[in-house]
């Protein structure tokens, strides 16, 4: 015990040295693509990771494409300049930009802003720069390296050129780069490569990866960029469209930057190294102080101290300023009875929240709670209700988060068909769509694995535009993706008519079970049709769920799209509609092997592929469950089967 106890005050002072040099080599990153878990790296707005690339402005996803601006930027501001020092940096990206229209439109820039939202308006020729307001007004604190595909206003060049904009949509410099033999919106990579030393802004673009050489350089040119910027900005990128449209992707992106902190911090150094000790000798005595004291008590020090020191974000509440919040959790502002706890809504510093209160009694309240700061705290994805804060006094639990006006999507599905059509076929889809993004983040996109383990409407919280967000991660447990044999976790959770047939026999949730409920909730999202009939146990092992069965047999006749919600009115689109079902089949397949996983999903939501075949006749439920054939083995699903079969094997 006292070894381990050194082996994680070793590990402490080293994270926080290792803090402190990393900030000396300050804003330094380099993706060599994007997945969705990079998400919460970037302040995105309009514009989206799919493809293994940053879409700035809307993409493949569906919709329009027309006349919008998007903006994707670092989550790290940058320091450019002080009093005395400039800040150098050079970054290298790879564009690709594939026009919709003849031509493309409108462009994509490198920007370099303290603003993290686009201006009003900045659609179209602007370039989600400026606007015509903003235009030539040194308020606008931008500077961009643009790549302009359209010929759009009277100071463009040509349809086809790199230019330096400072706070202006007319470019100081610009050049063509149809001399060179490249044509920006055609769809090839072009590989940029944008260096300041302090004095001048060069730009290289090549066809290829080896870019920083004389010959790509396409201009070079003296700035001074505290002039037309604060001292703190963000790096990233914005691009538009307009009747002219065009895909702006990023497909990788680095970033070295060597900031004015530089010296300043060397010394800093010197004076916090021994702060940073007498902290961690007296963190090391606190910690054996707790682990003493909780052999008594039954609270876990552990997590309670890493949850005080760590827990920063999301920020801890006082039980006072909830109460005030909440009117003393007066009946009136209940929003509703959730898993293990009441939720109120309040009001705090002028925005609405909501505040679980996990009740008291429930010793497995506190499990989850802890479970639920560690793993929700951490997570940042626009489809995940937002974990704001938590409050844990005197044996009161509370857990903060942002308010979801339009409430959760089960209270909309239970009323009369007419009422019902609040959520059109367009919102239906968004919504599955988004939960799909969210889950496929929580099992494949995260540092560690994370099952949901209770899909289910009354868990799908809706925002003001019926954007779905995924909440309730009570029983959520975090699975090391590198401790395989951890993979399943073995109580039995989840709410009857959501649970997968396997689950009564092994008691296991695991990525398939997840899949299970999403197809469930698929399936009652589109047809209307509550789930939450008996699972019965027919005399041939045939674990039945009926919203799947009905499904099935409707499928079997062949007019699955007579199972439509009628509170969807006869807005839809037949064959959408068919693939939508046709996949919520896929992912009830009795047997879990042939469900497909949530990368899968979203390919089909975004039409990159068909739904997976699924037999007119419902298979039966055989347990084990048999692996499918290998030529069609979808990896990012048979990992977690390979994992279950260490699992029996390394014992
Ligand atoms: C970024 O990472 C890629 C792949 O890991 C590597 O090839 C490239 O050299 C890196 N770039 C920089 C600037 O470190
Ligand atoms: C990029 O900038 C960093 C920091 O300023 C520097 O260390 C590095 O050598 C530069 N890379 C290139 C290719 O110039
Ligand atoms: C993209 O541009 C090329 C060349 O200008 C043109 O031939 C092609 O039709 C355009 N693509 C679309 C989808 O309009
Ligand atoms: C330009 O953007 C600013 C800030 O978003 C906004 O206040 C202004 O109204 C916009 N101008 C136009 C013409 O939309
Ligand atoms: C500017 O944006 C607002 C709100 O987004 C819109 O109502 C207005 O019509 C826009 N104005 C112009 C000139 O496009
Ligand atoms: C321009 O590129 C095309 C296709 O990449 C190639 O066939 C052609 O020879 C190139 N022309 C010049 C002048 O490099
Ligand atoms: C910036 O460019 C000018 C003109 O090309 C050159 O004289 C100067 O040395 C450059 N500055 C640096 C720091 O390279
Ligand atoms: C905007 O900033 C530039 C560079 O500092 C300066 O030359 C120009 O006069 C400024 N324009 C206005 C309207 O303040
Ligand atoms: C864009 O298209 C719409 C509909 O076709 C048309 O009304 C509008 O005038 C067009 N806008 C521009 C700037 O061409």
């Amino acid at each position: 015990m006292r070894f381990s106890l050194t082996c994680k005050l070793m590990f402490l002072i080293l994270t926080i040295a290792c803090k402190i040099v990393a900030q000396v080599k300050c804003l330094e990153f380099n993706f060599s693509d994007f997945k969705d878990g990079n998400d919460a790296d970037l302040i995105r707005e309009n514009s989206y990771i799919v493809l293994g690339a940053i879409q700035v402005t809307p993409d493949v996803r569906g919709g329009s494409l027309t006349n919008h601006a998007g903006r994707a930027l670092y989550k790290e501001p940058f320091r450019l300049w002080s009093k005395h020092k400039k800040a150098t940096f050079n970054t290298t990206f790879v564009l690709n930009i594939l026009n919709q229209t003849d031509p493309g439109g409108e462009g994509l820039a490198f920007v370099i802003t303290p603003e993290t939202t686009a201006p009003q308006n900045s659609s179209g020729m602007w370039l989600g720069l400026v606007n015509e307001t903003t235009n030539r007004n040194n308020e606008s604190k931008i500077v961009a390296v643009e790549f302009d595909t359209r010929m759009s206003h009277p100071g463009d060049l040509d349809g086809n050129h790199v230019g330096l904009n400072l706070n202006n949509i007319d470019s100081v410099v610009q050049e063509s780069l149809s001399s060179r033999n490249i044509t920006i919106s055609s769809g090839v990579d072009l590989h940029v490569h944008v260096r300041y030393d302090g004095e001048n802004l060069s730009v290289y673009v090549s066809r290829n990866s080896v870019v920083f050489e004389q010959r790509n350089l396409v201009f070079s040119r003296a700035i001074d960029l505290s002039a037309y910027l604060p001292e703190t900005v963000y790096v990233g990128f914005t691009a538009s469209t307009s009747n002219f449209t065009e895909l702006n992707c990023v497909r990788s992106w680095s970033f070295e930057g060597l900031d004015i902190h530089g010296d300043r911090t060397m010394l800093w150094l010197w004076i916090l190294i021994p702060i940073v000790c007498v902290v961690v000798i007296g963190a090391f005595l606190g910690a054996l102080y707790l682990r003493s004291r909780s052999k008594a008590g039954e609270t876990n020090p552990d997590i309670e101290a890493e949850l005080n020191h760590c827990a920063v974000n999301p920020q801890k509440f006082k039980l006072r300023e909830l109460k005030r919040a909440t009117g003393n959790f007066s009946p009136e502002n209940k929003l509703g009875q959730g898993g293990f706890g009441m939720v109120f809504k309040g009001k705090w510093e002028g925005r609405d929240i909501a505040v679980k209160r996990v009740s008291e009694k429930s010793r497995q309240g506190k499990q989850e709670f802890i479970s639920e700061i560690t793993t929700i705290g951490n997570l940042n994805h626009r489809n995940l209700v937002k974990l704001l804060g938590w409050c844990y006094e005197r044996k009161e639990f509370l857990l903060v988060y942002e308010y979801m006006p339009n409430g959760s999507l089960d209270k909309y599905l239970s009323l009369e068909d007419k009422s019902r059509s609040n959520l059109t076929w367009e919102t239906r889809k968004n919504i599955i769509r988004g939960l799909s993004q969210a889950l496929e983040y929580l099992h494949n996109g995260c540092e560690k694995r994370i099952l949901h383990r209770d899909i289910k409407a009354s868990n799908v919280m809706l925002d003001l535009e019926y954007n779905a967000k995924l909440g309730d991660f009570g029983l959520a447990r975090m699975i090391q993706q590198s401790e395989m044999t951890h993979h399943s976790t073995k109580e039995i959770a989840g709410t009857p008519g959501y649970m997968a047939p396997e689950t009564f026999l092994n008691g296991r949730a695991t990525v398939e079970t997840d899949v299970y409920a999403f197809g469930v909730l698929m399936l009652e999202l589109f047809s209307g049709k509550k789930p939450s009939y008996v699972l019965v146990k027919d005399n041939q092992n045939n674990y039945n769920n009926s919203i799947v069965n009905w499904l099935w047999e409707i499928y079997r006749n062949g007019s699955i799209t007579d199972a439509a919600d009628p509170g969807m009115g006869n807005l839809f689109d037949n064959e959408e509609l068919k693939s939508v079902f046709i996949l919520g089949l896929a992912c009830c397949h009795p047997n879990p092997n042939q469900r497909p996983s949530m990368k899968t999903v979203l390919k089909v939501l975004t039409g990159e592929t068909s739904p997976p075949e699924v037999p007119t006749e419902r298979p039966a439920f055989i347990w084990p469950a048999v692996p499918p054939s290998f030529s069609d083995i979808d990896y990012s699903l048979t990992g977690s089967q390979i994992n279950s079969l260490t699992e029996l094997t390394g014992r």
